[in-house]
């Protein structure tokens, strides 16, 4: 064989957000077809986090129509990591100085899935050496694609994203998590919840993270936060939410980078109040 023939065939002439939109859209579509037939529950770091065979079929979809374009892209997905915080952070260090990076959850909101309660996505994203620069969240259930190129907004079907004017917190829809690690991320997100309860218009907790970076972006939420989630819960949304003109960052208020795990997503006016609420109620996971 000659050079030439061994070399992959790759289609050209397709932008990293058309390839990102394309993958989640189509995993997406096929993920809704699958609701109420999930035959296999599988549990992974607690009898809270589940896997089901639809998780794994979305993300090899996924890897491989990315790989058809970009054979020589690296991809961080869910399901190719090991379960559990010290392997995904893992997992992020081996891979986080590749060129080109996509990072991929192919099911974010599994629990959702499984009980058919129609909250979950698909969150694509292309990290150019550790900068996320293509954010791609498909919401198969409502039919919603939102999409966000550094430097260029964020988008809802076609439709420019803003966040919400609430300046404060008395006047905020807040979102929080329920993580699947009882011991101790879950623990922490409580004392969070007992301290912002009071304090803002009311919490919601949808279960999809990607999901609830998105509503932020597109103001249907004042602000989300978190402790203890991935990097592919976070890295499309976090893109989202600052081409939104919000602010993203970790628990203490440092700016967002692929290795946060403890995030505020907020609409900014709002941000310094909610990252104070934390730190008094010693919930932001970094004490
Ligand atoms: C979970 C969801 C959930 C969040 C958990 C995540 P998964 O992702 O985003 O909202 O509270 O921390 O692990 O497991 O459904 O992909
Ligand atoms: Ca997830
Ligand atoms: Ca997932």
């Amino acid at each position: 064989m000659n050079e030439k023939e061994k070399t992959p065939y790759v289609v050209t002439s397709k932008s990293y957000t058309a390839v990102a939109i394309n993958a989640a859209s189509k995993a997406g579509e096929w993920i809704k077809s699958r609701l109420g037939t999930v035959s296999e529950l599988g549990i992974k770091y607690s009898p809270q986090d589940l896997v089901t065979e639809v998780d794994k079929g979305a993300e090899q979809m996924i890897r491989r129509l990315i790989l058809t374009h970009f054979p020589h892209h690296a991809i961080l997905g869910e399901e190719g990591v090991e379960p559990g915080p010290e392997a995904s952070a893992r997992a992020l260090q081996e891979i986080q100085d590749e060129e080109y990076l996509w990072i991929v959850d192919p099911v974010d909101g599994t629990t959702n899935f499984v009980h058919g309660f129609p909250f979950f996505s698909v969150s694509i994203a292309l990290a150019h050496r550790g900068e996320v620069i293509v954010g791609v969240i498909y919401d198969p259930s409502r039919d919603e694609l939102f999409v966000a190129e550094k430097g260029k907004g964020a988008y809802v079907h076609g439709n420019r994203m803003g966040v919400s004017g609430e300046q404060e917190l008395a006047h905020s829809l807040v979102a929080v998590g329920f993580p699947a690690d009882p011991n101790y991320t879950l623990p922490i997100n409580m004392a969070a919840v007992q301290a912002l309860a009071p304090q803002v218009r009311n919490l919601r907790a949808g279960g999809s993270a990607a999901l609830h970076l998105a509503y932020v972006a597109a103001g249907r939420l004042s602000a989300y936060t978190e402790i203890g989630l991935k990097p592919w819960d976070i890295a499309a949304g976090a893109l989202l939410v600052a081409e939104s003109g919000g602010t993203i960052t970790d628990t203490v208020g440092t700016p967002y980078d692929l290795s946060v795990s403890h995030i505020v997503a907020s609409n900014g006016k709002i941000h310094e109040a909610l990252t104070g609420v934390l730190k008094e109620a010693k919930a932001t996971g970094m004490e």
